[in-house]
């Protein structure tokens, strides 16, 4: 699905530039979460692409960009921070959004450390300031975690009750997250001729 945008003088339609969601996941749940941000930009009108970041070769043909990552270890992935370093000279020029998708949300009570949480991204905001930040709970499957020490220590968390497995996704907080940056990523710098 397309879309174009009028200019603020009515003179007529710009030609639509492309969002681009990309993303930086090691079990797949924060895969899950630029997937339903892509469909509810498209259904809102947009094109996009949902990309894992390593697949992202160049930012200039995006009027947009919405960047996510998985947290571990209180922070984004390696390859997210490397994205925003790469790239931070055209990601200013761009409404540029984030979201990081981890288990703190998932806890009881779980929102009270919203704050806390949102100090984990400031490296990122250091190096390009998001227009938005979306934080949102994700999924822990602890079959799927590569190493057999982070597997302990989240069965040990599991067993003090700490996180509990199983999909904490609210894809009715996406959506919502979603619809209400659409506008923002239509600025006319996103449109420019
Ligand atoms: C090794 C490891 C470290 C993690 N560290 C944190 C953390 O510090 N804080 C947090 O809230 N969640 C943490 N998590 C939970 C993940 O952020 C959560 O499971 C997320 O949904 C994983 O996203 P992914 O499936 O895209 O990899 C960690 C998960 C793993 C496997």
């Amino acid at each position: 699905m397309s879309s174009s945008v009028q200019r603020q003088d009515g003179s007529g339609a710009l030609p639509p530039q492309k969002i681009l969601v990309t993303y930086a996941s090691r079990t797949g749940s924060t895969a899950g979460v630029a997937e339903a941000i892509g469909k509810t930009l498209t259904e809102n009108g947009a094109l996009v692409d949902v990309l894992p970041m390593q697949e992202v070769k160049a930012i200039t043909p995006y009027g947009a960009v919405v960047a996510g990552s998985a947290i571990q270890n209180r922070q984004w992935l390696p390859e997210a921070m490397q994205f925003v370093q790469t790239h931070r000279g055209e990601l200013a020029k761009r409404p540029f959004t984030t979201f990081s998708v981890c288990m703190t949300l998932a806890m009881r009570n779980g929102e009270k450390y919203r704050p806390s949480v949102l100090d984990w991204i400031a490296p990122v905001r250091r190096l390009v300031r998001p227009l938005s930040e979306g934080l949102f709970a994700g999924a822990l499957d602890i079959g799927k975690i590569p190493a057999f020490g982070d597997r302990l220590k989240f069965q040990l968390s599991v067993l003090f009750g700490v996180w509990s497995e199983g999909d904490h996704r609210d894809w009715d907080a996406i959506r919502t997250w979603t619809n209400e940056l659409y506008p923002q990523l239509l600025t006319p710098q996103a449109y420019s001729e």
